[in-house]
């Protein structure tokens, strides 16, 4: 829905502002909402299974207690901002598949959006992914336009690669140079100046 806000530059919103926002997206199949304290279990599903960490340079996470660790590190981020990675669940349904999303993070130098997503394989393949992304870049490229999104994936995971173009990212190799590791390659969107608009 467009509102009076998408006009505007929102370069103030205040974390309440923008919790209000993103606190609980509805997409045409999924609920995005912000994690909470009780999805450990969940945070520790997907991401301690190997099959969705094969190009995950970190791996699988060892333990639940290492799950917990991120999942207070992002909802601190929720805390501070008033938006983050959210766990998705499938519409009319209660179970988390997955986690995705944008989060501030320092790269490499630079305050950036990365674009994140993660599900569990048995939803894989039905453009959940590619709903989830571009939800969560359209709500940035509006409510949070000061900072680029970007994200950096394996050359080799085809499906990420897509993902990140589906939801409007570019590929930058003249960003690849900016790089702390070489494992990755660079897509992103509103790295102003040398983007075109
Ligand atoms: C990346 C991931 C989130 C994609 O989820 P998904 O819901 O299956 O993705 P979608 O169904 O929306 O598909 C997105 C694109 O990837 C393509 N794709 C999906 N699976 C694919 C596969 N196995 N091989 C090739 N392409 C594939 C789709 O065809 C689509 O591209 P298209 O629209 O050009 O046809 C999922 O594979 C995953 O969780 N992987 C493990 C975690 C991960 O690697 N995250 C990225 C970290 S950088």
């Amino acid at each position: 829905m467009v509102n009076d806000n998408m006009s505007r530059p929102h370069r103030s919103m205040s974390a309440t502002d923008l919790s209000a926002i993103f606190d609980e997206v509805q997409t045409e199949r999924l609920v995005l909402r912000r994690p909470r304290i009780e999805d450990g279990p969940a945070m520790f599903a997907v991401h301690g299974d190997p099959a969705t960490n094969r190009y995950n340079p970190a791996g699988t996470d060892a333990d639940l207690a290492t799950s917990e660790e991120a999942l207070r590190e992002w909802r601190q981020h929720w805390e501070d901002n008033g938006f983050g990675y959210w766990a998705v669940m499938l519409s009319n349904t209660t179970k988390v598949v997955g986690f995705g999303g944008v989060m501030h993070v320092l790269w490499p130098k630079r305050d950036v959006l990365n674009l994140y997503y993660r599900l569990t394989p048995g939803v894989w393949g039905q453009g959940y992914a590619t709903e989830l992304a571009r939800t969560a870049v359209t709500l940035a490229r509006t409510y949070l336009p000061q900072w680029p999104v970007v994200a950096r994936i394996r050359p080799a995971n085809i499906p990420s690669i897509r993902t990140a173009e589906r939801a409007g990212l570019q590929r930058r190799p003249d960003l690849d140079t900016e790089n702390m590791d070489t494992e990755h390659i660079i897509f992103a969107l509103g790295w102003f100046p040398t983007e075109a608009p």
